[in-house]
């Protein structure tokens, strides 16, 4: 069997994959759509065999649609921006249970279900790195000293499906300057709790865990990169990735790593989970580009959870700011 396994992330004996395991992944891809010939493991999903339609749902803003998320302590949010404009914000049914976290399950329902137990305190952050302030941090000293903000956001899947969230948090930037970042931190990696005793689907070893993401440190600084502690005025539901993610709006949703737990600051590019399993899948940088289709689907397109018709994908997500980042850069080949 052909996963590749960075040398930072050996495999020990313990974890090498069984043969019921390894026929339940072939029976997982299969279902998926995935099992191409030669490629052991494949991308989030396959839009060609486009996941369950969710039934369409009234849209809900951000304001209200709080019935569904009554037993979530409300958050003290000070500013709302809406950065997607006149569209409307999805559904609070939608957002918590149309899901990837595959640390509870592949299915797009599973992980509403398999994260209800996820113990989200005490939580601490590991700060590692080129860093002058590196340590552990309380989740609670960590949000603290940051003002919360709504930001209503497009999220858009590198699966083709999409839907606008009313996100609560803080600017990345804001907490990662807390940490006094080197001259040599050239990039920000996030990895994200790896418990096989929460998490049941982490022995089944679909992907290589700890689930690990980056950004080029002048992304992570970009004012609309934001750290995630809630949605909808509440507290982050466990299925969205409580107690604390990452959204950066004009990447696919593979980039948002979710459930926290280290945050280092390195010189070189740091490996991240989709990318090494799929480099010419699932890019480094991620960005929303409808013009560079993933190897298996057009993403010229999405599906708005909510909606009946496809609609055009724009690039960058429709958030063309942050396109000084890669001027220069041919986005074809960093994708
Ligand atoms: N983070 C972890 N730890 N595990 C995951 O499987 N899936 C990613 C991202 N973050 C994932 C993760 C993908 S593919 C997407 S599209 C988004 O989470 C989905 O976020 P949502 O379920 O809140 O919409």
């Amino acid at each position: 069997m052909l996963i590749r396994v960075s040398p930072q992330y050996p495999i020990k004996s313990s974890e090498i994959t069984s043969e019921s395991t390894y026929q339940d992944r072939r029976r997982f891809l299969a279902q998926m759509g995935l099992a191409t010939a030669g490629m052991a493991l494949a991308g989030c999903s396959d839009a060609k065999t486009p996941p369950p339609v969710a039934p369409p749902s009234a849209a809900g803003t951000a304001a209200t649609d709080g019935a569904a998320s009554a037993e979530l302590a409300a958050l003290d949010v000070k500013t709302k921006v809406n950065m997607a404009g006149a569209e409307k914000v999805s559904s609070f049914e939608d957002i918590t249970n149309y899901n990837n976290f595959y640390e509870f399950g592949t299915g797009k329902g599973e992980p509403a279900n398999y994260a209800k137990k996820l113990k989200t305190r005490p939580w601490s952050v590991a700060i590692e790195g080129e860093c002058d302030a590196p340590g552990m941090i309380d989740l609670e000293d960590l949000i603290k000293p940051h003002a919360l903000e709504e930001r209503i956001y497009r999220l858009r899947c590198v699966e083709a499906w999409s839907m606008v969230i009313p996100w609560v948090g803080f600017p990345l930037a804001d907490l990662l300057k807390r940490f006094k970042p080197n001259s040599k931190a050239k990039f920000v990696q996030f990895f994200t709790l790896a418990d096989a005793e929460q998490m049941p689907m982490i022995k089944r070893g679909v992907l290589p865990y700890p689930y690990r993401e980056a950004m080029r440190m002048d992304e992570a600084m970009h004012p609309l990169a934001f750290m995630v502690v809630g949605l909808y005025g509440k507290v982050l539901p466990n299925q969205n990735g409580a107690p604390i993610r990452l959204m950066a709006p004009w990447k696919y949703g593979f980039k948002a790593a979710k459930s926290i737990v280290k945050i280092k600051f390195t010189e070189t590019q740091p490996e991240t989970t989709w990318n090494a399993i799929g480099a010419a899948e699932y890019g480094f940088y991620g960005n929303v580009n409808p013009e560079v289709d993933h190897p298996r689907w057009s993403q010229a397109s999405e599906r708005r959870l909510g909606e009946l018709f496809r609609k055009p994908t724009l690039p960058f997500n429709g958030y063309p700011e942050v396109a000084p980042l890669y001027a220069g850069m041919d986005l074809r080949r960093y994708y």
